[in-house]
């Protein structure tokens, strides 16, 4: 059996900043709602028109993870690529990526779990390197979320919280002991499904859309808030406890904690109900709002920038979403 080691770490945001002020101007609310309840003081928008896409922007943070990790794009076995924005229904963004990295032919696979997408797409590249089938996976969490947001006051419970933006990281087959991805857990509970949810266009109407979708605004996520919250705040210190449990190692190993970026409130009470000091949980969503699949990975390259995250370093990944889903992988850098 092999480890999964991460080898390259890239991200990329698109140039367009957009300010909680420049919301104002969009929507009824303000700077001081949105900073008090959710710590988001901006975030990136991308230039779609101009071919900033979910794949693009992969493709940009995927460069840099490669050349971090010393490889070129052709030295990539199979691709696993986390969204909910792809650019097409189908095919996925797995498969436009490698127009981008000028790679086809390797296999390609999207992970649709949200805001938990990357951690899924990291325990899944992870099984097919400790079986050996690949030898180097391109694990990408990408996301347009702008595009896809009521940015009118009706939908300003949700739009104000997400950014665009993409991290890549590079993993590598490795038969050194205890380095790597040491042990994840997923999870997910469908019950919960129309509490985070974007319902139309789906196969379940006929047209598949038409213009009652968009009369009604059932094309935008609806979120029950306070209920995501409440769940969040439970989930994310249980399934950081259960892997590091499942992994035999304790909190107070840990070096850092990097948990989806959706909330800094959520991130607070996380923080306290683990009794972690603050410099442990790493935080940048002030900067990006929530970019879903894309926050781990943004906050790993910024956190290894930063020194935060060194050889040797036990570093746990920890996210909760849409679905509901939730799950959290322990790495040894
Ligand atoms: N600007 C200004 N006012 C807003 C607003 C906005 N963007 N969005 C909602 N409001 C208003 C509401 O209409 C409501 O007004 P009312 O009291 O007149 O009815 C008021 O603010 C309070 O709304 P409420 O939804 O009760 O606020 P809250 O304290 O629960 O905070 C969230 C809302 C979304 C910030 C909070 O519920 C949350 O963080 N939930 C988790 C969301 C999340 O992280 N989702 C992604 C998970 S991966």
């Amino acid at each position: 059996m092999y480890n999964s080691k991460i080898v390259g770490v890239g991200r990329y945001v698109p140039k367009r900043v957009v300010t909680n002020f420049d919301l104002e101007k969009m929507m009824d609310t303000s700077d001081t709602w949105i900073r008090e309840r959710t710590g988001i003081v901006e975030r990136h928008f991308a230039d779609v028109e101009n071919g900033e896409t979910t794949s693009f922007m992969g493709a940009e943070a995927a460069k840099q993870a490669l050349k971090m990790a010393g490889m070129q794009a052709g030295d990539i076995d199979f691709i696993v690529f986390a969204t909910l924005s792809p650019e097409y229904f189908f095919p996925g963004s797995g498969c436009a990526i490698q127009v981008h990295l000028g790679i086809p032919g390797i296999g390609a696979l999207d992970i649709r779990n949200q805001c938990t997408g990357f951690i899924y797409a990291l325990s899944t590249a992870d099984q097919f390197i400790k079986t050996g089938m690949y030898k180097n996976i391109l694990v990408v969490g990408a996301e347009v979320q702008s595009t896809g947001i009521d940015l009118s006051t009706a939908g300003r419970d949700v739009a104000v919280l997400f950014g665009d933006g993409a991290g890549a990281v590079v993993l590598t087959a490795t038969e050194e002991k205890d380095k790597g991805v040491i042990a994840s857990r997923l999870h997910a509970d469908g019950n919960f499904m129309d509490s985070l949810a974007v319902e139309n266009p789906g196969s379940g109407t006929r047209p598949f859309v038409n213009k009652e979708m968009i009369d009604n605004r059932s094309i935008y996520p609806k979120m029950n808030g306070r209920y995501v919250f409440k769940h969040a705040v439970t989930r994310f210190p249980e399934v950081i406890l259960e892997t590091l449990a499942a992994a035999g190692h304790s909190l107070n190993e840990v070096d850092l904690v990097i948990p989806h970026q959706a909330n800094e409130r959520i991130t607070e009470a996380v923080q306290m109900r683990l009794e972690l000091p603050r410099e442990k949980v790493f935080r940048n969503i002030h900067k990006y709002g929530n970019t879903t699949a894309a926050s781990i990975p943004i906050a790993l390259s910024e956190a290894v920038e930063q020194g935060l995250v060194k050889d040797g370093s036990l570093v746990c990944f920890a996210a909760f979403g849409s679905g509901f889903t939730w799950g959290a992988s322990l790495v040894r850098w």
